[in-house]
Formats: structure tokens, C-alpha cells, sequence
């Protein structure tokens, strides 16, 4: 049974989610109990490749039209899907005003992070998650989740209050980081054989969510996952991850490759609209989140998306384009398209292929 919610007049259904249990009050009242229903199986049989990592792209050189770099991006975008940004020219402080006003968040009573709970049928707010069966295995996390732009999205009931900083930390940060993906998205755009600007003019006023994701520790971390493998829905999702605690793994080449922190740095990934607007030389790519037994770790997603009107489908082709192809795509609204993959659990790739 699907619900729907208006938002700033502008209806928008997400289908009812579950509730369930946060899973930092489980861990708070024993941390040796892991429930049943977060028990999966044959975890530790995927063994992670430790000697591969993902590749790192400097912003500066981008900025610069650097040829080699830009070369270096297409790569990246074709055969990970995945990379680190360094000299992005968000300050240190910036990163770590967020990431401070976010643990705060999570360190706050259970009581008063439940006044901003979300509705079973909004994905802003404190909660789960892709919860639609109350059978499916959950994961080991808890999540955070606030629409930034465009402004008439905010649901400011939903923006902790008593966290004095919270409000300026996110919106500034939101802002560099917004600043970061319109870079890589013109270089992008000029990969694809585009003018600059055309790719993120397709977007027609980017959406921009944020949510963090609280992985608190686990006991047997062999038997649980911190996220199930999934690919992102977005154009281009920005990850401020820890810069000590590891977790997130991307499917590489049938395996999976751990993402070594670089303090300070950005980890980027190609989400299904990108994919599509790129007609499949740039892949979204499947990735997890693993939880350890020693820390709790925090990592914060940016997703750029298309407005919800926009149709995901390969800019038209003219003479001038490089990449001239039949779509591989079905042509799909991207708000419908979101709400399709919001009303399943999280389970490997969405499906976006014809
Ligand atoms: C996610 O992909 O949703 C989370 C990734 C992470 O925690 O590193
Ligand atoms: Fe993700």
C-alpha cells in the first residue's frame, strides 16, 4: 500500500516503509546480542582483494582543463565507477564541522533522536531505510536523512534543533559539495562529447539529498552487513567517510576492493542516472558497507540527482556528439524511477537495463 505525502505542495509517494529497531539502542543495551533478523549468511566467504584500491582524481587538474587528468576521470568512470577526490578545495574544517554536528547527533539520547523520526512514508528524518517486508534481513545501521536542495524540499521539523551548529555545518558543507559534483559533472559533460554546462543543464535544478549512515559495532561482524550491496539511483553521489574506520566495498571485476581512507579526501561514485545519461559507458557499480567489532563508524552521502521531471535517457545525440548509439535504456521520469527503488529493499543492482 503506497502513501503519499505532500511536499512544498508537490505530491510525492514513497510507499510505507517498516519501522524497526534502531540498532545503536540494541548495541547499547548488549552489545552481544545480534538479533535473528540481522544474521546473514556466508558473509566471510567473499574475501575482500586487499591489494587493489580505487583511483584518485585531483580536482585542481580538472579545474585546469588538464588533459591527462580528465583522461584519467573517463577511466575511472569506465572501470570503476568509483574514486577518490583529493585538492578539491573543501577546507578541513568544513569536513570537520559536519562530521562532528552529525556524531553529535547520533551521541544524543535515543528519546530525543526520536523526535525526528521519519514517517513511514517520507525518507527525511531518523530512521530505516528501504524497510518493505517484515521479513527481509536488515541491516546493521542506523540512518539520518535530510533533502538540502532545492530549498523548498527542506523539511526543517526534521533539522535537530538543540544542535546549535547543525544547520550552518550542513548547509555549508552541502554547498562545497555541491560545488565539487557540478565540476566533475562539466568535465563529464565534456567526456561525453558536451558543452561544459550541458550535462548538469539536463538536471534541470539538481536535487541534492544527504544521509548519513551510523554503523554502531558489532560482536561477530562476519554475520551482519552495515548496507546491503547496492548501486545508487543518483547522476553522481559524494561520500565523506571516516578517516580511520574502514567499511565500504566495491564490486570490482566479480570481487570486492575495501576503500582505503585518504584523510580529508572525497569518495565519488557514477550513480544509474549518470549510467543512463551516459547510455552505459559509465557504470553505477554495486557496493557495501561492513561494520567491525571496535568502532562505530559514520559516513555522510551526498546524492546529485536529476530533478524529478527530467526523463533519464541519453542527451540527444546530434552530429556534433562523440557517442552516437541506439538507448540501452528504458526512457523513465527519474522521481519515477527513485520511487521504484525506494519501494524495494536493497538488494544488488537495480534493474535499468531495456
Ligand atoms: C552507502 O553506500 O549507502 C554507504 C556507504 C558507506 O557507508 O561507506
Ligand atoms: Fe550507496
Amino acid at each position: 500500500e503506497n502513501v503519499s505525502t505532500i511536499i512544498a505542495g508537490e505530491e510525492i509517494k514513497f510507499g510505507k516503509s517498516i519501522p524497526v529497531d534502531s540498532v545503536q539502542e540494541i548495541v547499547r543495551k548488549d552489545p552481544e546480542n545480534i538479533p535473528e533478523i540481522y544474521l546473514r549468511e556466508m558473509q566471510g566467504s567473499v574475501v575482500p582483494h586487499l591489494s587493489l584500491e580505487i583511483p584518485v582524481i585531483d580536482l585542481s587538474l580538472l579545474s585546469e582543463a588538464d588533459e591527462g587528468e580528465l583522461s584519467r576521470l573517463d577511466i575511472a568512470c569506465r572501470e570503476w565507477g568509483f574514486f577518490q577526490v583529493i585538492n578539491h578545495g573543501i577546507s578541513p574544517e568544513v569536513l570537520q564541522n559536519l562530521k562532528s554536528v552529525v556524531s553529535k547527533f547520533f551521541e544524543l539520547p535515543f528519546e530525543q533522536k526520536k523526535k525526528y523520526s521519519m514517517a513511514t512514508d517520507d525518507i527525511q528524518g531518523y530512521g530505516q531505510l528501504y524497510v518493505v517486508s517484515e521479513q527481509q534481513k536488515l541491516d546493521w545501521a542506523d540512518v539520518f536523512a535530510l533533502l538540502i536542495y532545492p530549498m523548498k524540499l527542506r523539511n526543517m521539523s526534521y533539522w535537530p534543533s538543540e544542535l546549535t551548529s547543525f544547520a550552518e555545518a550542513v548547509e555549508v558543507y552541502s554547498m562545497e559539495a555541491n560545488r565539487v559534483s557540478k565540476e566533475l559533472i562539466s568535465a563529464i559533460s565534456k567526456l561525453m562529447g558536451m558543452e561544459k554546462d550541458e550535462l548538469w543543464r539536463i538536471h534541470n535544478e539538481v536535487m541534492q539529498a544527504m544521509r548519513v549512515n551510523y554503523y554502531p559495532t558489532c560482536c561477530n561482524p562476519d554475520k551482519v552487513v552495515g548496507v546491503s550491496p547496492h548501486s545508487d539511483s543518483s547522476t553522481l553521489t559524494v561520500l565523506l567517510q571516516d578517516d580511520e574506520v574502514t567499511g565500504l566495498q566495491v564490486r570490482h571485476h566479480g570481487g570486492w576492493v575495501p576503500v582505503k581512507p585518504i584523510p580529508n579526501a572525497l569518495v565519488l561514485n557514477v550513480g544509474d542516472a549518470l549510467e543512463v545519461f551516459s547510455n552505459g559507458r559509465y557504470k553505477s557499480i554495486e557496493h557495501r558497507a561492513m561494520t567491525n567489532k571496535s568502532a562505530p563508524r559514520i559516513s555522510i552521502a551526498s546524492f546529485i540527482c536529476p530533478q524529478d521531471n527530467v526523463e533519464l535517457m541519453p542527451p540527444d545525440a546530434g552530429a556534433h556528439r562523440r557517442h552516437r548509439h541506439k538507448p540501452k535504456y528504458k526512457k523513465i521520469a527519474y522521481g519515477e524511477y527513485l520511487r521504484s527503488t525506494m519501494r524495494r529493499k536493497l538488494n544488488g543492482k537495480s534493474n535499468i537495463e531495456l
